[in-house]
Formats: structure tokens, sequence, C-alpha cells
């Protein structure tokens, strides 16, 4: 599994947290930047880790986009074909985001979620697969809701 990360001035400081628990924890992460503290729009780097996505030769490859709420780069993604992303603030959901959601992006606040949540976060999600079965029904209606 390859995981995309990537955030906006907002995100920076989380990002580069959970950059750092990925690696120390042997993941297969790649840091989309930024990598200071130069104001962006978030809509842009929001595109460009879906598109890593999306594009990714990993079977199961994963985004994560932080801005200052993960609001914008939650509703920035959505908007990219074949991309389901959660904006995420409590593990549960990490957790359902995967099993009945499929989502392959996450999104997170970096001015709203503290460090240790937003690590649990990152790794129910990581750690979750897909059910399938009814779930894949109302996936497949999402993904139809874009065509
Ligand atoms: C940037 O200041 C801020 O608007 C952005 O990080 C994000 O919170 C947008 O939803």
């Amino acid at each position: 599994m390859k995981i995309y990360i990537g955030a906006d001035q907002g995100g920076i400081d989380l990002k580069n947290e959970i950059v750092a628990h990925l690696k120390e924890n042997n993941y297969d992460v790649q840091d989309l930047g930024i990598h200071d503290h130069t104001s962006i729009d978030y809509p842009e780097k929001a595109v460009e880790v879906c598109e890593a996505v999306l594009n990714s030769d990993s079977e199961d490859a994963r985004g994560i986009i932080i801005c200052g709420t993960g609001i914008g780069v939650s509703i920035a993604a959505n908007k990219v074909k074949g991309i389901r992303a959660a904006l995420l603030a409590d593990g549960f959901s990490a957790k359902m985001a995967r099993q009945h959601n499929n989502a392959n992006v996450i999104t997170l606040g970096g001015r709203t979620t503290g460090v240790e949540l937003a690590i649990d976060i990152v790794e129910n999600y990581l750690n979750s697969e897909f059910e399938g079965g009814r779930h894949g029904r109302r996936v497949d209606k999402l993904d139809c809701i874009m065509e």
C-alpha cells in the first residue's frame, strides 16, 4: 500500500508529524509537500494528491490531505472522479470510512486535530479493509453520481 500525503500551510505541521510516524513504522509514504510554510491554494494540493492516488502503480494507494480544517481539501478531493474522500475527526469514523465507504483519501484539519488523535485516525484508516457486500452496492452508487 502506497500512501500519498500533502498539505497546505494550515496542515504542514500536522503533515510532517504524520509523515515521521509513517516512516518510523515502515509505511511506504510519499510526501508531496508543501515543504515550507509558503502560502498556497489548497485545491491545487488536494488535486495533486488525488491524481497521485489515481495514477499510482500501487494496488491499494491511499491519500491523506491536510489543510487548516480539512474542509477545503475534502470538498476539492470529492470533485475528482474516482476519489472518495472522508473528512475525519475520530478513530471510529476512520475505520468506517474504509470498511463501509471504501474511502481512498482521508482529510484532516491541522488546526483542529491534535497529533495523537490524528495518528490514531490514520492508523485506524490504514489498518481497515473494505467490507464489500451491501457496502459495495452503495459505493457503486456513489461512484455513479459523478458519471
Ligand atoms: C488556509 O488559511 C485555510 O483556509 C485552509 O487551510 C483550509 O482550512 C481550508 O478549508
